[in-house]
């Protein structure tokens, strides 16, 4: 495709919430709940919030920048950037990535889909805690179910990213968000009045300082990363579609804002209701079962007082999720389609049946690994656990750590001014905080969690 044929976001606001779309998914709202419940409560949340300022918002301008000044691919971008330079391999990572996560994640956004299934059929209703975790394991090692529900997700998905930029990606983001945010407010005022929801509430808020430890910032980081959809090139894709005067740096804290409220806003649907159920968050609350086994019991039992009200709450719950994964997996499919699509010259449409094929045949594999395919380990994890592990905790990471290094120490000095105040156009302060950042803090500070998290390393 040609650079004058290609697409932009329509309105500043568009590309915000499509970026924002892309940034809010299951990591805010099934992952964000469960590391803070493990490291500490709020202490947790103070240092996942300075990763955000820290690191995450000058990681995020450097995709923008480097996505809006080269108007291609995340690969094709380093190309056009560092030409003849092995540079290249760190977009070409990112769309390997995107791929990777796109394969897995569509596996639990179609768990979400069955649940939202599953409420809206009202099969909860009169359930004890004990039937949860036959209800998903009998469901999650069905190999018929899962699967459909991944390639149905990956279906709908493919629907929005052929449609294009402007009335696919753009419109649906500029409707379903706006929805998410009304659906994740009402069911934090339902949590928030339940009897004793006082206590979640401290739990969010109170700071146990005692808690943090080395381990904790470095999960903090992580799920910085994950959280923000940094390290990969999914915001430098966007990014290539932004018109050139979208603010950059205020998009960057626009998308940080929004996505460090909904999972702020999670925790307040989570934690009130789980405390009133009398739970404990524990560590078997690790992966799925928080999502898919603890809440539909939390949510009977501290709402089934009024039926209509247990319903409620669980359709827009999982409803909710369903439309903060699919605004996800369509970023993380841009990415791949937008490489496939420029890189190999091949009409939009024919490129995203590529990708749609190739990560459900992933997929499935992935969500087999649940069922038939349990006993298949590498590493001593099955597939999934792998590639969650590979591409969230290494590949992400090394894709941010190389991001601010190409920025702070390989591009020009000029090239970074000239796109962050458009031209000169735009006063921007931070400008020097924000090279500095990349030039020192985040590399070391990126290589210290990826050392230490590969056991290459123990600092803490
Ligand atoms: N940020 C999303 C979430 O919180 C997931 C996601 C979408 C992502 N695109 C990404 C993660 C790119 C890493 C990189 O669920």
């Amino acid at each position: 495709m040609n650079n004058n044929t290609r697409e932009n976001f329509g309105s500043k606001l568009g590309a915000v919430l499509a970026a924002a779309g892309s940034a809010v998914g299951l990591g805010n709202i099934w992952r964000f709940p469960i590391e803070t419940g493990q490291n500490g409560g709020a202490a947790f949340i103070i240092i996942y919030v300075a990763c955000v300022f820290l690191l995450g918002i000058p990681i995020m301008m450097s995709e923008f920048f480097i996505g809006r000044h080269t108007q291609t691919n995340t690969a094709g971008a380093y190309r056009k950037l560092a030409p003849g330079t092995p540079w290249k391999w760190v977009g070409r990572l990112g769309v390997l990535s995107g791929f990777i996560i796109l394969s897995y994640y569509s596996v639990v956004a179609g768990w979400t889909a069955e649940y939202t299934r599953l409420a809206i059929g009202n099969c909860f209703d009169g359930k004890s805690a004990a039937d949860f975790p036959t209800i998903f394991s009998a469901f999650v090692s069905n190999p018929w179910k899962s699967v459909l529900w991944m390639v149905a997700f990956m279906l709908i998905t493919h629907v929005i990213v052929v449609r294009g930029v402007k009335s696919g990606i753009e419109k649906f983001s500029k409707v379903m968000m706006p929805a998410l945010f009304v659906i994740l407010v009402v069911l934090a005022v339902c949590s928030i009045m339940l009897p004793g929801a006082s206590r979640g509430i401290e739990f969010l808020l109170k700071p146990d300082f005692s808690k943090i430890s080395g381990a904790v910032v470095l999960n903090a980081m992580g799920q910085a990363f994950f959280s923000l959809s940094l390290g990969l090139g999914c915001l430098c894709t966007y990014a290539s579609y932004f018109r050139s005067d979208t603010n950059i740096g205020k998009t960057a804290l626009n998308v940080a804002l929004i996505d460090t409220f909904v999972a702020i806003m999670s925790g307040f649907i989570i934690f009130p209701a789980v405390f009133n159920a009398g739970y404990a968050i524990s560590s078997n609350d690790i992966g799925p079962s928080l999502l898919f086994i603890t809440l539909p019991s939390v949510f009977q039992q501290a709402f089934g007082s009024i039926p209509m009200l247990s319903y409620g709450v669980s359709v827009l719950f999982y409803f909710l999720l369903v439309v903060a994964a699919l605004t996800s997996t369509i970023s993380m499919h841009e990415v791949v389609t937008a490489y496939v699509s420029e890189e190999f010259n091949m009409p939009r449409r024919k490129a995203a049946t590529i990708v749609t094929i190739a990560c459900s045949v992933v997929g499935v594999f992935c969500a087999l690994s649940f069922g038939p395919f349990a006993d298949f380990k590498l590493f001593g994890m099955n597939l999934f656990d792998l590639f969650d592990y590979v591409a969230s905790n290494i590949f992400l990471p090394v894709g941010g750590m190389f991001i601010s290094i190409f920025t702070g120490w390989y591009l020009d000095k000029k090239l970074i001014r000239d796109e962050i105040t458009n031209n000169g156009t735009l006063r921007v302060p931070y400008l020097r905080f924000v090279i500095f950042i990349l030039r020192y803090f985040a590399p070391i500070a990126i290589a210290i969690i990826l050392l230490n998290q590969l056991g290459l390393f123990s600092w803490f």
